[in-house]
């Protein structure tokens, strides 16, 4: 069955969130603090070795009731039922969205078109284990009789970002394989790769779930005959792996059927890590660790799935940044992982994010007339404070923030996590208080500075504060751990997309792009000519003199 289409803006709920939004929009966050002096905790979740505080948000009681009348008005517990079972949720593909199967038990049962998936989706993790464990220990050897001790992954998107970021996330688990990601069609990209190359001790990991993304396929030819340079075609087979729905287009690659890792179409590219498209984390941190990765996923499944909306984390969070995005008119969401580890949080959920919820068009087919999808930016802390901080604190815009932190270090240096930690928490701190015109009076004073000095410093040093943070406090990064946070987002991302009526499972608007590049590319390289505007015609022309 496919979703309900219920317009979010003509609910009731609606209607009353706009009211009640008129009355608190002004409010300051520290009166709510003071109103209620269990705020943090009236405001928090604890789950497993997640602690989650919303307190520092621009809500009450009366917000948050309102949001889940109008998660219940739009029947996201329908639409919940319909994802997790495996219904075509993915309309204008005609696909189901089970990434939740990949990461489900044994011993479950889930279907599509009649036929049950799960020991199709176990039958390749056994591959995949088996495959990790070859390499790691070195009995699969390289065409010259050498274990290998490089592996580059080949893809691009949902084939790139996301086992990038978690190889590099649980670097602290790594084994011996270095491991290398060429993504983009920059030939310089591969090329500097290529440098750190030994052909005869690389794996190369070819990932594309529909092995025609030009960016992949260039990369992967430009590495082959880099490879066959220094090796027969028969020392392909036992270099090169792909990961892929399409096994002819593998084939004819080059690529041993029993070297195709396959998924499947209702595994879309951005939440496909949990599949054979995880095969580099695997290889980089061992099977083990990638399945506790899933296992991790998998309890946030359950969590999502089960729990009552105003303790569930996921629906939580999702329905706050509706709250911004939709009444405050707040345009961008920030997360800031307080790890060096999460460097590449952001930059991978920022296709998670956009990709999914960047739509325009409501699930009837016709244009929206509200606000959907948020740009998502960030990077870690305390980093960022040194960078783009100033503009959270002081700038014009409102901008609501995850702070995403550790209790624990990995390598234990306690000095430098207290202060870590205190950073962390001190800045939300100041998004919530700001600096009143009493205290930086007060502050100047003490400096001793003149009376006009002071006057002209004042308005500078004066923070308004009541900026909206949430702070996710886990115990310790680990790849379980791991496995919920980014579960916790995929289902964020389901939330809204079932609150803002969209579909966000397909992602029509990069295929444009795409096209029109495969014209220009005609035109570049067989002098072909096709008519642009202007600016593109000049742009052609000019790297075609100069090129
Ligand atoms: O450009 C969009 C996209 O289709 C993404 O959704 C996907 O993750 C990426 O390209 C790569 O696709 P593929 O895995 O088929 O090479």
């Amino acid at each position: 069955m496919s979703l309900k289409s219920i317009n979010p803006t003509q609910t009731k709920s609606w209607k009353k969130l706009r009211n009640h939004f008129n009355e608190i929009k002004d409010v300051h966050m520290k009166d709510l603090f003071k109103e209620d002096s269990d705020r943090g905790i009236d405001f928090s979740i604890k789950w497993e070795d997640f602690y989650v505080d919303y307190s520092k948000n621009r809500i009450t009681q009366e917000t948050l009731n309102l949001l889940i009348e109008l998660a219940n008005e739009i029947d996201l517990k329908d639409a919940m039922s319909k994802y997790f079972r495996g219904d075509v949720i993915n309309k204008t593909e005609q696909r189901a969205v089970l990434h939740t199967a990949l990461r489900s038990t044994e011993d479950d049962e889930v279907f599509v078109r009649g036929k049950n998936i799960i020991p199709e989706v176990f039958s390749v993790k056994n591959k995949i284990e088996t495959f990790t464990n070859n390499v790691i220990n070195g009995t699969l050897k390289g065409s010259t009789g050498k274990s290998f001790t490089h592996v580059v992954n080949i893809g691009i998107g949902g084939s790139d970002l996301g086992p990038a970021m978690v190889v590099d996330a649980l670097q602290y688990y790594k084994n011996h394989l270095t491991t290398y990601f060429v993504s983009n069609v920059d030939g310089d990209h591969v090329s500097e790769v290529i440098k750190k190359l030994d052909p005869e001790t690389t794996l190369f990991v070819i990932v594309s779930k529909t092995f025609t993304t030009q960016e992949t396929l260039s990369n992967a030819n430009t590495i082959r005959q880099w490879f066959l340079k220094s090796a027969n075609k028969e020392a392909i087979a036992k270099h090169f792996v792909a990961v892929s729905t399409n096994t002819e287009k593998v084939k004819e690659f080059g690529i041993e059927e029993e070297n195709i890792f396959p998924m499947w179409s209702w595994v879309g590219g951005r939440f496909s890590l949990w599949s054979a498209v995880g095969l580099t984390i695997s290889l980089a941190v061992g099977y083990n660790n990638f399945d506790l990765l899933l296992k991790g996923a998998h309890k946030m499944d359950q969590h999502f799935k089960n729990e009552k909306f105003k303790s569930n984390i996921p629906v939580v969070l999702a329905l706050i940044s509706v709250w911004y995005n939709n009444f405050f008119d707040a345009e961008t969401e920030a997360l800031i992982p307080y790890s060096q580890y999460l460097n590449q949080f952001a930059n991978y959920l920022q296709q998670g994010i956009m990709e999914s919820n960047g739509k325009g068009n409501d699930r009837s087919g016709s244009p929206i007339n509200y606000q959907t999808g948020t740009i998502i930016w960030g990077g870690p802390g305390t980093n960022a404070q040194h960078a783009f901080f100033q503009l959270i604190h002081q700038g014009t815009k409102l901008i609501p923030a995850d702070f995403i932190g550790f209790v624990k270090s990995l390598h234990g240096n306690k000095d430098h996590q207290n202060k870590l930690v205190s950073n962390y928490l001190a800045q939300t701190e100041a998004l919530l208080n700001g600096k009143t015109e009493k205290e930086v009076l007060k502050e100047l004073k003490s400096k001793r500075l003149a009376e006009p000095e002071i006057n002209t410093l004042l308005p500078f040093k004066v923070f308004t504060g009541n900026k909206p943070t949430n702070s996710i406090f886990i115990n310790k990064l680990t790849p379980e751990s791991l496995g919920k946070l980014i579960a916790l987002y995929e289902h964020k991302i389901f939330v809204q997309g079932i609150v803002w009526n969209i579909f966000s499972y397909d992602q029509s608007g990069v295929e444009l792009g795409k096209q029109l590049a495969s014209t220009i590319l005609d035109e570049i390289n067989n002098k072909a000519s096709h008519s642009h505007d202007s600016s593109t015609e000049n742009l052609l022309k000019h790297y075609r003199q100069e090129g």
